[in-house]
């Protein structure tokens, strides 16, 4: 074991003592010391679920990339291991970056991983990124004696060796294997490489799967590709977005749907779609379940704002719920993994509260809760004119979720909710309702926020950091409105 990768494993063990259990979420994975980003390597394997992630343990900041790595059996109660790989060889010095895993048929556990190395060029120093692979058994891994896989003399003519990253790796029926990568061209734009192998470890570029065009963004980051509910899905990440209706601007999350030949490996597209509506969601991973599950993570930040925080807690960056996902009328459905049942506590249950002004309801409360609401007007004349949700509240502080039912908006605010910074706090989607009517599931997490719309047609996510001790929920209608509601606590 490198001296990097053993220095790791004894910082994070030594330090992770400092972490006060009652200030973690509880469904939510978060690190086990320092910074996390990206899901890597999210996979079943050897009976278990994997979650590796974008870790630097000695800081709350990003730094030289590690792998961190926890197990879970039901997706949402993890158990750190220790960390998998570190960045302590030539081709991946400054950091190992997002990947994938998949098992190989003599049952090991395969990772493939971006490396990235300092060049001196004639423009100072640039990064170069490759694509690499470690193999282990689950805990343990080694880099192949042969890295990097792939690398510059791969690339498309003009493409970039400074963007390529991110490879997500599948299984064909054939027994070849195949992986998408974030590429850019000569000039920024965005395109995802698919490269084909019999081995895994020999790869060749096959073709230039999808280009950007300049249409989303610039450089696409993290894609996964696959086939649902017979539609080809293709995920990404681009940068630098431009605010339009569907999508806002910076960093954000874009699925493409169309039809897809695998025999001669021909996407093409149909729609397009942003994949989460709220403020902080970026870089998701698939994973196919044992079941046929298609169960998608992402990284519940953003690059834009997780800089400007305030913390003092000694780890930074959690992964939403794992999603499972669904195509239906040509759109990306999401729901939170079916295990969150398992951990439903306490049940509080209304039928048909009509109200108007403020109401607060007996037993509606707290701060891990899962909430099932369905919205719709009062009184069979006359639509209200706005319903709002308010969670995390206190006497000063509050996270809301407003819905318009004339303009058929949801929209999250969270100026309220304990930062002390002015950045984004607000973002809205467009939903489908009819005459006022909506439904909302709400997972409350501790420190964050995710709602589904409609059954996953829509989705929110955002962060908050609010104290612990803030933990009423009540309700506004501006007009006549009437809700069902359900809420369970989610209890670990
Ligand atoms: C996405 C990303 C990836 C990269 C990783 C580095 O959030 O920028 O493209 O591999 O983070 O940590």
């Amino acid at each position: 074991m490198s001296q990097a990768l053993s220095e790791a494993r004894k910082y994070e063990e030594e330090a992770e003592s400092t972490v006060d259990g009652a200030e973690r979420p509880g469904v939510h994975f978060s690190p086990r010391i320092g910074w996390l980003n990206d899901p890597n390597g999210f996979s079943f394997y050897n009976g278990e679920y994997h979650l590796f992630y974008q870790y630097h343990p000695y800081s709350t900041y990003w730094g030289p990339m590690h792998w961190g790595h926890a197990v879970s059996k039901d997706l949402l109660q993890w158990r750190h291991l220790p960390v998998a790989i570190a960045p302590d060889s030539d081709y991946d010095r400054a950091g190992c970056f997002s990947g994938s895993a998949l098992t190989l048929p003599d049952g090991r556990h395969l990772l493939l991983y971006t490396g990235v190395r300092k060049e001196e060029t004639a423009h100072g120093t640039k990064d170069i990124q490759t694509q690499c692979v470690a193999i282990g058994d689950g805990i343990d891994y080694e880099k192949y004696a042969g890295n990097p896989v792939a690398e510059e003399g791969s690339l498309p003519e003009g493409a970039s060796r400074y963007d390529f990253r991110d490879p997500k790796i599948w299984r064909k029926a054939d027994g070849s294997y195949c992986f998408v990568a974030g590429n850019a061209t000569a000039d920024g734009d965005g395109q995802v490489l698919l490269y084909r192998s019999e081995d895994a470890m020999q790869w060749e570029l096959v073709k230039v799967l999808v280009a950007n065009h300049m249409r989303f963004g610039m450089m696409w980051e993290c894609p996964d590709f696959f086939v649902l509910d017979g539609k080809g899905v293709l995920l990404a990440s681009p940068t630098e977005m431009i605010a339009g209706e569907e999508y806002h601007s910076g960093n954000g999350t874009l699925c493409l749907i169309g039809s897809y030949d695998e025999e001669t490996d021909t996407f093409e597209e149909e729609s397009d779609q942003a994949i989460d509506y709220g403020i902080d969601f970026y870089a998701p991973q698939t994973l196919l379940a044992p079941d046929g599950r298609r169960i998608m993570i992402g990284w519940m930040q953003n690059w834009d704002t997780c800089n400007v925080r305030q913390t003092p807690l000694p780890w930074f960056g959690q992964m939403s719920i794992p999603r499972e996902l669904s195509i239906q009328n040509g759109r990306l459905y999401q729901r939170p993994v079916r295990e969150l049942a398992a951990l439903h506590g306490a049940e509080v249950k209304y039928e048909n509260v009509v109200f108007s002004g403020e109401k607060k309801l007996d037993g509606i409360e707290g701060r891990k809760v899962d909430i099932e609401l369905s919205l719709r007007p009062g009184s069979g004349q006359e639509l209200y004119r706005k319903f709002v949700l308010r969670v995390a509240q206190d006497d000063v502080h509050h996270t809301d979720i407003h819905f318009m039912p004339y303009d058929s908006v949801v929209e999250v605010d969270r100026e309220a909710s304990g930062s002390r910074r002015a950045i984004l706090h607000r973002r809205s989607a467009h939903v489908r309702s009819e005459r006022g009517s909506v439904k909302l599931r709400v997972i409350l997490d501790s420190f964050s926020v995710e709602i589904f719309v409609n059954d996953g047609e829509h989705v929110l996510s955002l962060t908050i950091y609010t104290d612990m001790s803030a933990d009423g929920i009540s309700f506004y209608a501006d007009g006549l409105a009437a809700m069902d509601i359900v809420k369970h606590d989610i209890q670990m």
